[in-house]
């Protein structure tokens, strides 16, 4: 008997829960696109703060999520990205990734209308198919109908050290308990918020990947793949 693939997968999961590093390597090993949902908020985060728009001001920063025309692609450029993202044809993929856009995304993620807007469009981007798209809700609000969902979790404690490793690797040398203090208030902001909070979805499968490797927590996420029918 001829079974349909799994065409859509939803990785959740809080900041270093290792849910980028699977879905990237997920939709490798299957050949579907990686769809990082995380990028738009930044792109519109990005965009309020070159415009000057403050990002407290809910209604304007809406506005901004409303009128910014953006797409995530697959790379069209090697140097290292794994996607393109383009905010009214301008490429930002690595404009996104500043501190400064780093420190205010939280609470542009917070505002009902750029939810709105954004979900729109990350509905358009995973129908497209064949993709594992990760965020923080994508099992509950933007895609519940995906074939197969995963939410990642693991200790706070856990994904701080691993954090702190990153910022280490890049030559950095922060505090230990600042990088746990701050993993642990963005936690609280963002599974607190009323508008799609940070959760499971009810069918979702869960994996606590504290003191898991990589290729085991992928040999999970293949196998479940394997299994999930639409
Ligand atoms: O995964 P990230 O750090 O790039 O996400 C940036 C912010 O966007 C983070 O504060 C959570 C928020 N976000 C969200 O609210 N919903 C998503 N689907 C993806 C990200």
């Amino acid at each position: 008997m001829l079974s349909r693939k799994v065409s859509t997968i939803a990785i959740d999961g809080p900041a270093a829960s290792g849910k980028t590093t699977l879905a990237r390597r997920l939709a490798a090993r299957l050949g579907y696109f990686y769809f990082d949902t995380g990028v738009m908020y930044r792109a519109v985060t990005l965009f309020a703060l070159r415009r000057a728009v403050p990002v407290e001001d809910e209604r304007s920063v809406t506005a901004v999520a409303e009128e910014l025309i953006i797409d995530v692609r697959p790379p069209s450029v090697e140097d290292g990205r794994l996607y393109d993202v383009l905010v009214n044809g301008e490429d930002v993929t690595w404009d996104i990734r500043s501190h400064k856009v780093d420190t205010h995304v939280s609470l542009v993620s917070s505002y009902a209308g750029v939810r709105q807007a954004l979900t729109l469009r990350q509905r358009q981007i995973g129908a497209r198919g064949d993709v594992v798209m990760v965020g923080r809700d994508i099992g509950t609000v933007v895609m519940p109908e995906a074939d197969l969902k995963i939410y990642l979790d693991a200790s706070a404690e856990e994904r701080a050290r691993r954090r702190f490793q990153e910022a280490v690797g890049r030559g950095n040398s922060p505090e230990f308990e600042d990088v746990l203090g701050s993993m642990k208030e963005r936690d609280h902001f963002d599974s607190t918020r009323s508008l799609a909070p940070l959760k499971p979805a009810d069918d979702a499968v869960l994996i606590e990947t504290t003191g898991l490797t990589l290729d085991e927590v992928l040999a999970r996420a293949v196998a479940l793949a394997q299994e999930s029918q639409p």
